[in-house]
């Protein structure tokens, strides 16, 4: 396990006006805090890591909805893309597992999973692939769900993890980035469901917040 590329807490991100966002989000954005472009070039690297680690055997991956979509997306592209360009190839099958744990931008305290057939699970190597990992909550009670199967092997890849004093300690087996305690949308993560349509990572600003709020 790496903790990822690694954004200090100083680090505030970029100028919005120097990359292309919707014109209906223009208003609501603080900053860009994490270019499409760079996400994506960590995301090979994931790619490249967890098909040393797993690449021997089928992959069953479990993509974490919602938050999750581009990033599984993308991460079985270069999964796939290694399959198709090296000696090493591995058959990958993918299933969907939605959570539910925030609203507005505060954890309610309770994990809902929905829609899950854990039991497919039985003696297979899962990648399970997450948007974020705050608290922990989340992850750690999808894999206590997901261990009553008796998976053979449960990795976890999540593309951030917040430096955050809520955190449970847990760790996943691989990160993209590690990031300061800030609320973050784009790339498929979201504000009361908005932002999920915004390519880069970025921070709102506190007009947005309440623009949106529940
Ligand atoms: P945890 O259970 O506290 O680790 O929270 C994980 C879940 O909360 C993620 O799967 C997200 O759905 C959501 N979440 C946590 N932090 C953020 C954030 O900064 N932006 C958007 N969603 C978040």
């Amino acid at each position: 396990m790496t903790s990822g590329l690694q954004i200090k807490d100083e680090d505030c991100g970029f100028n919005k006006n120097l990359f292309c966002v919707p014109k209906h989000y223009e208003d609501d954005l603080e900053r860009v805090f994490i270019p499409h472009g760079l996400i994506l070039d960590r995301t090979e690297r994931l790619a490249r890591d967890i098909m040393q680690d797993m690449g021997n055997h089928p992959i069953f991956a479990l993509c974490v909805l919602k938050g999750g979509y581009k990033f599984f997306a993308d991460l079985m592209d270069h999964i796939k893309a290694l399959n198709r360009n090296t000696d090493q190839s591995v058959p990958i099958t993918v299933d969907f597992v939605k959570t539910k744990s925030y609203c507005n931008d505060i954890p309610t305290g309770t994990v809902s999973i929905i829609g899950e057939e854990l039991s497919a699970f039985k003696g297979k190597n899962v990648l399970v692939v997450e948007d974020i990992i705050d608290t922990g909550k989340t992850i750690q009670t999808l894999l206590s769900r997901i261990k009553e199967y008796e998976p053979q092997m449960v990795k976890v890849v999540s593309l951030l993890v917040k430096r955050t004093i809520r955190s449970s300690g847990y760790k996943p087996d691989y990160i993209g980035f590690e990031i300061p305690d800030k609320f973050v949308v784009g790339y498929a993560l979201d504000y009361n469901e908005y932002f999920r349509d915004l390519n880069h990572i970025c921070i709102l600003n506190e007009k947005a917040k309440e623009k949106y709020k529940l």
